[in-house]
């Protein structure tokens, strides 16, 4: 009974320090470059929640990476498009580059990924702080930080639905 006590306090604390942190946060741009051009990316997996439709992009010689064990070049773009009523709503992207990580202390570093919310006009959603992406992201460690780990591994050049 007391521990259950424990952790409401310490859930109600934890959401409290979100909320006023997220007032004091300002959201950033980082390293993260829109991709030149979204054709030469292969296009591996579609996730489907409810209305959203997200179609999950990276490179040839990243999944080849992946099935062999290899790291992901740096420079590579994972590219998550997510499509509402038929058009694209938003891209969620994900970079890697040599020493990105230092820019962040060892506390939210994803390795050497960075992460940016970009709107269908390619702007960069300014109201979004991107350590939201990279404290979810980091219970992916083992995977290179990546949620769709599982179908690079297993893509085989059809669309994992
Ligand atoms: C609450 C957890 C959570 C947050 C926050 C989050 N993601 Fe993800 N992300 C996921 C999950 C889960 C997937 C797998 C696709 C799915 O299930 O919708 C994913 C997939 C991705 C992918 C495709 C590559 C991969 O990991 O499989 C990219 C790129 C991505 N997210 C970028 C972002 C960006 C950019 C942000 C912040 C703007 C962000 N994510 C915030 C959970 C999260």
């Amino acid at each position: 009974m007391q521990f259950s006590k424990t952790r409401v306090f310490l859930a109600i604390s934890a959401f409290a320090a979100v909320a006023v942190l997220g007032v004091q946060v300002h959201a950033e741009t980082n390293r993260v470059q829109f991709p030149e051009t979204l054709d030469g990316l292969v296009h591996y997996t579609t996730v489907r929640r409810g209305d959203v439709t997200e179609h999950i992009l990276t490179t040839r010689e990243a999944i080849e990476a992946v099935k062999q064990g290899r790291p992901i070049p740096n420079g590579t773009h994972f590219v998550l498009v997510d499509h509402r009523d038929g058009k694209v709503y938003r891209y969620f992207v994900m970079q890697k580059g040599e020493g990105w990580g230092n820019d962040y202390d060892k506390d939210r570093r994803t390795e050497d990924w960075q992460f940016q919310w970009f709107w269908a006009d390619r702007s960069i959603n300014m109201d979004e702080n991107t350590s939201r992406c990279q404290s979810c992201h980091s219970s992916r460690s083992e995977e290179n930080h990546l949620y769709t780990f599982d179908a690079l591994s297993a893509f085989e050049g059809t669309v994992i639905e």
